[in-house]
């Protein structure tokens, strides 16, 4: 972060106190840090203790005449490489959502040309009202990029989602943001996640997607309601950042989309050896829903209806793709994503199938029939990676398809300079 400079812009909440250590941790890793701090985090930290820790004088007033001469607010959110709200309340993403510019802070945010990631930070029923979540997602197509928040105990004494992320959290999110090739604005941000062709040229993404469909008989069989959209678009998202992609499909309604190698299967085995075959890769997808089983032995004959009773039908448990692989090897993908599709208890059970999968990241989402998931056109995801879980709002499948390789993106060439 040597040559870097962040703007970090400290909001009214009982968290400002722990961007104190984010000014520390930025400053060890050789960022230069600017700080503004609003009316409402001057009441939580002091300008002092501001400036102590980052070396430079703390912006508070838009109209101080001092400051407008020497630097203007323009120029502050002009000299940022990054933007980093911290806390980020209610009342400064409402502001953000809605283009105010009435103080030093959201004044700098508005004419800001650089990518902003805001750590949101408040009680847990403020972060649920209609009112927040209709900002997240504003806030989200805009391209602003979202560190937490978290769940746990609160200090007004509730528990739930609304805690800030831990400093050192919100500073591997501003890593990985910083060494994305290419850094644009706000409102760019979401398109330069997608429309740079070259972010992910070079690499070959593998994805599954749809469901699979497990013969009982020639005519009949077990199956689920995926629609290959998540995984279709994950897919182009990937190819239109310029990766090579292979879509192992299952049977949908879907049109083949163009520049993609797609591979049609039917059954989990067939998807399984498709999937294998198609390795080396260097990020594989899991978007599909595999049955878990099948039946035990093959009808070559339609099974005739008896009046008597039903057929009994013995299952056996389907080949795991996403766990085939994760397994370690010189062929397992640098980054192996599977999805968890959960009708209850979503991030303690998709922390279970990220473990025993084996995998990197899982993206979790609801499958209750009430959310339209299955089918639809939008998905409501938490994606976990190691003890980060990050709530997303619901989006559009494209939407997420595109957020999602926007972080792959990030990660590899975070991961490739790490390693230079
Ligand atoms: O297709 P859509 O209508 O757009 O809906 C999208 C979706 C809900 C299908 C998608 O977002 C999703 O959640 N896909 C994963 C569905 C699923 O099977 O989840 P699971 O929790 O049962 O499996 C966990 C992971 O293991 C998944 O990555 C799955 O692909 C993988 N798996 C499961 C079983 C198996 N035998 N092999 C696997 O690879």
């Amino acid at each position: 972060m040597r040559d870097k400079s962040i703007l970090l812009i400290i909001g009214g909440g009982i968290a400002a106190y722990k961007t104190l250590e984010l000014i520390r941790l930025l400053k060890k890793r050789g960022a230069s840090v600017r700080v503004i701090l609003t009316k409402g985090g001057a009441e939580f930290v002091t300008p002092l203790s501001v400036s102590t820790l980052a070396g430079d004088k703390t912006f508070t007033d838009l109209f101080d005449l001092d400051d407008e001469a020497k630097i203007g607010h323009i120029k502050l959110a002009r000299d940022a490489d990054l933007i980093v709200v911290a806390p980020a309340t209610a009342d400064l993403m409402a502001k953000m959502a809605n283009g105010l510019a009435n103080d030093l802070a959201t004044t700098c945010l508005l004419a800001a040309d650089c990518p902003v990631l805001i750590a949101p930070a408040m009680n847990p029923f403020m972060y649920e009202a209609s009112a927040t979540k209709r900002n997240r997602t504003q806030l989200f197509e805009d391209g602003v990029q979202f560190a937490g928040p978290a769940n746990g105990d609160m200090a007004c004494g509730e528990e739930g989602e609304g805690r800030m992320l831990e400093p050192v959290l919100i500073l591997d999110k501003i890593d990985r943001l910083l060494n994305q090739k290419k850094i644009e604005g706000p409102k760019n941000l979401l398109l330069a996640g997608h429309s740079d062709s070259s972010r992910l040229e070079g690499r070959h993404v593998l994805v599954t997607a749809g469901p699979t469909h497990e013969p009982i008989d020639p005519v009949r069989y077990i199956a689920n309601r995926s629609s290959g959209k998540q995984g279709y678009t994950i897919a182009i998202a990937a190819r239109n950042l310029g990766a090579t992609v292979t879509l192992v499909s299952g049977p949908t309604e879907l049109k083949d989309p163009d520049g993609i190698h797609i591979v049609q299967v039917e059954t989990a085995r067939q998807m399984l050896e498709a999937a294998v075959g198609a390795l080396p890769a260097d990020i594989a997808i899991c978007a599909a829903a595999v049955a878990d089983w099948r039946v035990d032995q093959d009808h070559p004959e339609k099974i005739k209806k008896s009046a008597s009773k039903p057929p009994s039908l013995g299952l056996v448990e389907n080949p795991d793709i996403l766990k085939t692989l994760s397994q370690k090897g010189p062929k397992r993908p640098q980054l192996v994503i599977g999805f968890a599709a959960e009708t209850q208890d979503l991030v303690d059970n998709a922390r279970k199938k990220l473990k025993a999968k084996g995998c990197d990241w899982i993206v979790a989402n609801d499958v209750s029939p009430a959310t339209g998931t299955f089918g639809g056109e939008r998905n409501q995801v938490t994606v976990i990676i190691d003890e980060q879980v990050e709530k997303w709002p619901s989006l559009d499948k494209q939407k997420v398809a595109e957020r999602l390789m926007g972080e792959v993106a990030d990660t590899l060439s975070k991961n490739e300079q790490a390693a230079e």
